[in-house]
């Protein structure tokens, strides 16, 4: 079954074997025999693992090729939104045609009103399953090549030795450190006994890792995240810190491509979906989460204080603790019996 999105330009016939697919949601690609670009490891893998003919990639860039024709599946993140037009601009020859797509309480129509001065302004073309259909096309204004490292900003982490955190748009905290994160790192900072093999689950930009491995004596640390722009951070940290404790960083939704058996799983989990809290993602993380850890192994979480973690780790875990409570954030651990 196709989104809402997809249904609205199967219906204006707008997808042709030539139009590359941005921010891909689902799979009309393989349907229409066109090319997609994902951004989303769960959709990614699901709609063109197990397909050779797919042409889709799950990359933070486009691919670098030029492009004549592309839709837009806009995110709702505006500062990703804003990139993704550049790199557009960057691959689109003059008057190659844009089509813009998305659920019209998503942020279409502001998008629409800041295109970049490298496309003409949008028209409308459609409306329908509660989506929105603009066009537009490449004007010719000349841009610069696109890199995305000219999209990313920096933090520090608190404490010595320095750690840098890179980020990108889109990329949960992009502009600082997140306040729940950062009552993780001062736990781990006080009581720095985490050890062996360890998973940063939902790593984001790297934060977690990164501190582990500057304060830890750890032998190895995996970082896995959905998001390519995530990953793509993730790397560029833990490449940064120059520490010899190795590091993974792998794409996976939830626990679904995370292998072997770990010594501490750290988290600071999503649950999010748009403005609604969701517990989808983090309650399957936890029940899953046990098996993934060795005999005596633990698992840390971060999360706000009003969500209800504490009764999912004990329907899983004899030995559940709060160890810190901010008002605001709560640090919760659970301890797999050895
Ligand atoms: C609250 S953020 C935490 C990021 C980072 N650990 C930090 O503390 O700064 C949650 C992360 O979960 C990721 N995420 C969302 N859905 C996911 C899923 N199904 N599987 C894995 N990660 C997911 C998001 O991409 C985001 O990076």
């Amino acid at each position: 079954m196709l989104d809402n999105p997809s249904q609205l330009l199967l219906r204006h016939e707008v997808v042709t074997p030539a139009t590359l697919l941005v921010n891909a949601q689902d799979s009309l690609s393989r349907q229409q025999s066109c090319r997609a670009h994902f951004y989303y490891a769960n959709l990614y893998h699901h709609f063109a693992a197990d397909n050779d003919s797919f042409a889709a990639e799950l990359d933070p860039q486009l691919f670098q090729t030029s492009v004549d024709q592309a839709v837009l599946y806009v995110p709702k993140e505006k500062s990703l939104c804003r990139m993704l037009f550049d790199n557009l601009a960057a691959m689109m020859p003059e008057d190659a045609t844009l089509y813009l797509v998305g659920p019209n309480k998503g942020g279409i129509k502001s998008i629409v009103k800041q295109l970049p001065a490298s496309f003409s302004p949008a028209q409308k073309v459609a409306s329908g399953n509660h989506c929105l259909l603009y066009v537009c096309q490449r004007n010719a204004t000349q841009v610069a090549p696109f890199k995305l490292d000219d999209y990313q900003t920096t933090y520090q982490l608190p404490g010595e030795p320095a750690t840098t955190v890179f980020n990108l748009p889109g990329v949960f905290s992009e502009q600082r450190l997140d306040a729940g994160t950062a009552l993780l790192l001062e736990y781990i900072g006080a009581q720095p006994k985490i050890h062996g093999r360890v998973l940063d689950f939902a790593c984001g930009s790297g934060a977690i890792s990164a501190f582990v491995r500057a304060h830890c004596s750890i032998d190895a640390i995996v970082a896995s995240d959905v998001s390519a722009f995530a990953l793509a951070t993730t790397e560029q940290t833990l490449h940064t810190q120059q520490l010899d404790s190795p590091f993974e960083v792998l794409a996976s939704d939830g626990l679904d491509a995370v292998t072997g058996r770990f010594d501490w799983i750290i988290t600071n989990p999503p649950f999010h979906s748009g403005q609604r809290t969701d517990y989808e993602i983090a309650g399957k993380f936890i029940s899953e989460v046990a098996k993934k850890l060795k005999p005596g192994g633990r698992l840390l979480i971060v999360a706000n204080s009003f969500l209800g973690y504490n009764a999912l780790l004990r329907e899983r875990f004899r030995e559940v603790s709060e160890p810190l409570n901010n008002g605001r954030y709560k640090i919760l651990q659970a301890h797999k019996p050895c």
